[in-house]
């Protein structure tokens, strides 16, 4: 098989790279992708840089067995805690990864604060501390690790009341603080979009960074020359390390909204 008809790999700790597939389908519709979502290990954020690590070897292995041309780290914090490693390891393929999208948050330039809400592990990483360097002169930012939002979003739940009081309580810490918008770091939380929304008001700007990584993942298949030229829409495959149907259902409808 030519390479540009292998497909492209994605992981994550579970559903939330699920945010970041949608954009790459919608980009590359003629591209076969595999997605792996580790929920059995779920969450990552709360756990050491070794496991998180190790986990994302797994991972990538796991993918390289389905003979994929490229992989997408569709997770912040195994990108923070594993891209380096995962690239100089799997020196022969192109490794994408997703960090806070912090620069066009920044580039707004409107009052108020930017929060950037993640896991607690994403924004305790260098690679956090030198995204943070390069824009605090420009902007007052604020992070705000969320630790057992990405619970619900694995089970499914996307709105209603409890992730309502627990955003609503995540940001009391910000009461009477204007907030210009919020970066939404952790790949689960597109997904509640609405329901930050309603508890922010519509004038806040949230913003995540999935298009970007797709883009940057189009730039290099068409740099390697391996891009897809086939007519057809690819084909889907998605794997959980969760051996349920359940997990799949809630993966496909997930990609759905
Ligand atoms: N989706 C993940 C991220 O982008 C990780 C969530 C977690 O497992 O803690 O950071």
């Amino acid at each position: 098989m030519s390479t540009k008809n292998m497909p492209i790999g994605f992981f994550d700790s579970g559903v939330g790279g699920l945010s970041v597939l949608r954009e790459a389908i919608k980009l590359l519709p003629n591209e076969d992708f595999i997605y792996f979502g580790d929920s059995l290990n779920a969450p990552y954020g709360v756990k050491s840089v070794d496991e998180v690590k190790e986990l994302s070897f797994h991972a990538s292995e796991l993918l390289l067995e389905y003979k994929v041309k490229a992989i997408v780290v569709a997770c912040n914090t195994a990108t923070s805690a594993a891209i380096e490693d995962l690239r100089n390891t799997y020196k022969d393929i192109p490794i994408i990864g997703i960090e806070p999208a912090l620069k066009p948050a920044v580039e707004l330039n409107r009052k108020g604060k930017v929060v950037i809400m993640a896991t607690p592990m994403t924004l305790a990483e260098r690679k956090f501390h030198s995204l943070m360097e390069k824009y605090k002169e420009n902007a007052d930012i604020v992070p705000l690790p969320c630790p057992g939002l990405v619970e619900y979003i694995e089970k499914g739940i996307v709105e209603g009341e409890g992730i309502n009081s627990f955003l609503r309580e995540k940001f009391s810490t910000l009461k009477g603080e204007k907030i210009s918008s919020v970066v939404l770091g952790c790949t689960h939380y597109p997904f509640i979009k609405r329901e930050l929304s309603k508890v922010l008001g519509s004038e806040v700007v949230i913003i995540d960074g999935s298009k970007g990584t797709v883009t940057q993942l189009k730039r290099q298949l068409l740099n390697k020359d391996i891009i897809n030229n086939n007519d057809d829409i690819g084909k889907i495959k998605i794997l959980n390390s969760l051996d349920s149907k359940e997990i799949i259902d809630i993966s496909k409808k997930l990609l759905e909204i």
